[in-house]
């Protein structure tokens, strides 16, 4: 354990490191000038600059999203932070820069198990203000999104894409999409190796956030929960050992790569479009990335399908990103109006085409653009996969017990404990920890 002197201490460098890179760094290369981030326009009207802060993202979707907002609102300038795409390291970035107070960041992006964390410190301005000004209506909305942006009866962040883990592969290598997990493995073993294929299967097993998105995945497809509606700790239970056995057996299998371990979204997904395995667990963005002839080597060779089934069937875990207004913004208004943008109608709408990401808002699921560019979201189901995707514990000390888990299936990866063990000390450690 590292000792609280020396914490403070890496804190501290954090927080100047971010603020200095806030203070350099232009990416919209305009209008931000020395003392402050205020300039006039050509027609001399007053022009605001914004941060706005979000993981990098692999197809460039911000940037379409943020000049399709300039040019209808030339009066903001929004000048975009690419921060870390593991979710881990972007929610660290930002509670130490929102810890300290700071004013840098205008909005910025909100991974679905954020919200009551920062809501209870104080970190976001609470959003229902600014809906009922503008007459936004929440039922236009899925609902999921909605209620993990809720806190305390608040809304703090708004919804910009719905996530759930899914099945893709290769049209050209796999003949019949593997039903369950051990029909998956089956077939992973035989189809390394061909079409030039270096392994079976990809995933997430580095321990991290999406670690605890495959665990909850095989957890639930064997029929095993974590926390149960009544806001109980279930997870010791013969049916989360299998869930977690199956994980175990695929990460230490010779069809995954074997610094699997290593291995988060990007790995996966460069491994994925330059032809190296004929399946991969991933989220929507994948189909989008997978069709990028400038990145992928595998242009209209992929589908993709449910997760595969556990003894209990298949589970996919509800995952997604919000968007939200730093307490400290010196430009609220201006912050709004892009949040607005960004998570409206048209902003999901240049997400969904461009980033492949899954749209929050029921009705653009009939926009013959978007689903053009992702005929798998008109797919009869895929609407309904995403309502019945598994949620991650609802805490505002989630990051704890997402620790608590990474840390244990970790090491049932590496063969240091048992299933049993590790869903043993899940147990004990996760009573311990949840805040209720
Ligand atoms: C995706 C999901 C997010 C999850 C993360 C884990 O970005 O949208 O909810 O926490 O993956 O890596």
């Amino acid at each position: 354990m590292k000792s609280i002197k020396t914490s403070k201490l890496v804190m501290v460098i954090l927080t100047l490191l971010f603020l200095l890179t806030a203070c350099n760094s232009n990416s919209t290369g305009t209008s931000t000038d020395e003392e402050g981030n205020k300039k006039e326009d050509s027609e001399g009207q007053e022009k605001v600059t914004i941060v706005y802060a979000a993981g990098k993202d692999p197809t460039g979707s911000p940037h379409k999203q943020i000049e399709a907002f300039e040019k209808t609102h030339p009066n903001i300038n929004v000048e975009y932070r690419e921060m870390p795409t593991d979710t881990g390291a972007q929610h660290d970035a930002y509670v130490t820069a929102l810890n300290a107070g700071s004013s840098e960041i205008d909005v910025f992006e909100m991974d679905v198990i954020w919200p009551a964390e920062f809501a209870q410190a104080n970190y976001v301005l609470p959003l229902d203000r600014f809906i009922q000004q503008d007459g936004i209506n929440l039922e236009d909305y899925n609902q999921g999104p909605i209620s993990a942006a809720t806190f305390n009866g608040k809304l703090w962040a708004m919804p910009k894409f719905i996530d759930a883990g899914m099945l893709f592969y290769r049209t050209d290598i796999v003949e019949e999409v593997p039903e369950t997990w051990d029909d998956l493995i089956t077939q992973a073993k035989e189809l390394k190796g061909q079409e030039g294929t270096k392994f079976g299967y990809l995933m997430q097993a580095k321990q991290y956030e999406g670690l605890v998105c495959n665990a909850v995945e095989f957890i639930a497809a064997y029929g095993g929960e974590i926390i149960n509606d009544n806001g109980e700790v279930v997870i010791n239970s013969e049916d989360s050992i299998q869930g977690i056995k199956k994980l175990v057996e695929i990460a230490n299998s010779d069809f995954v790569p074997n610094n699997i371990i290593t291995f988060t979204e990007p790995e996966s997904h460069t491994s994925f479009i330059e032809g190296q395995s004929p399946f991969i667990r991933n989220w929507p963005y994948q189909y989008a990335l997978a069709n990028d002839p400038e990145q992928s080597e595998i242009v209209d060779k992929v589908q993709v399908a449910p997760l595969p089934e556990g003894d209990a069937g298949s589970a996919a875990a509800l995952g997604g990103w919000l968007a939200a207004i730093n307490k400290h913004s010196e430009h609220p208004i201006e912050a709004w109006e892009f949040l607005k943008f960004m998570t409206g109608p048209e902003g999901q709408k240049i997400d969904a085409i461009i980033g492949g990401h899954a749209p929050t808002i029921p009705a653009l699921y009939e926009d013959e653009e978007i689903i053009e560019a992702n005929p798998f979201f008109g797919n009869e189901g895929f609407q309904e996969a995403l309502n019945a995707a598994v949620s991650r514990p609802v805490a505002p000390n989630y990051a704890e017990i997402s620790e608590i888990i990474q840390i244990q299936v970790s090491k049932a990866i590496a063969g240091d404990i048992t299933a049993d063990e590790a869903v043993e000390n899940m147990q004990t450690e996760i009573e311990a920890k949840l805040v209720k």
